[in-house]
């Protein structure tokens, strides 16, 4: 039906890899699709939510009726959804590079010709997105979503990690098959007090559910 229960709200969504540029024309980077952000985007649009969608890189068309801001490394990311805020509900569904090159270089890199040793590459980490925004003090989200991405004990290490970022839900799954870049995904929806596993299901599918569940939360469960 074309119930609209989301409606009126605001909902902030990172998806994609970020790109952590090394020079010029070097990055450091990560598989992610940005299928499962992207589907959830458009799914919470459907039910009449205003979206925010902070992308990295994706070769995906921009979800009908969202807002699109393009970004490359977690920093920008970062500022971007600080940007966008306030927010009703943050998912923070991006494979966000933990780390970025200490150093970026403004001129392409020789890294063959000078000298004789082989170049460091020297990290600096990368501000977790997720755990900034679960614990501002100002304009923190009423319902804050991770994903976990785990290859074993998935829903021991989700509970851990919910409250290491401070965040509300977490969606974990398992990643040890060939989830990444896949059209299915098997996941756990792990709460304060709760874990359902779902079955193997398309990602819009997984996407609709996590929509639906929303708007439970949220306490217009029809769209009255
Ligand atoms: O710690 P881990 O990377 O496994 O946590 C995954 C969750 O944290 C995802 O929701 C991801 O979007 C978020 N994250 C983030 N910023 C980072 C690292 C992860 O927002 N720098």
């Amino acid at each position: 039906n074309g119930a609209k229960p989301l409606e009126g709200q605001h909902i902030l969504i990172t998806a994609g890899p970020t790109r952590e540029p090394l020079d010029p024309v070097r990055y450091l980077s990560n598989h992610s699709s940005g299928k499962q952000g992207y589907a959830i985007a458009a799914a919470v649009a459907r039910l009449g939510a205003r979206v925010t969608l902070v992308s990295g890189p994706v070769a995906l068309a921009p979800p009908k009726g969202v807002d699109m801001v393009n970004v490359e490394t977690a920093r920008d990311m970062l500022k971007a959804c600080e940007t966008a805020l306030p927010a009703d509900v943050f998912i923070s569904v991006a494979a966000v590079a933990d780390w970025r090159p200490s150093i970026s270089a403004n001129k392409k890199l020789k890294l063959k010709d000078e000298g004789k040793t082989l170049p460091a590459l020297s990290l600096a980490e990368n501000p977790d997105i997720l755990a900034t925004i679960s614990k501002k003090r100002k304009n923190r989200p009423g319902l804050v979503i991770g994903f976990a991405a785990e290859t074993h004990d998935v829903e021991a290490l989700a509970q851990a990690k919910m409250k290491r970022k401070g965040c509300d839900w977490i969606v974990a799954n398992d990643v040890s098959g060939d989830v990444m870049g896949g059209a299915e995904n098997e996941v756990s929806l792990v709460t304060r007090d709760n874990v359902e596993h779902w079955p193997r299901m398309d990602k819009t599918t997984v996407a609709r559910n996590l929509a639906n569940r929303i708007a439970v939360a949220l306490g217009n469960p029809d769209g009255q």
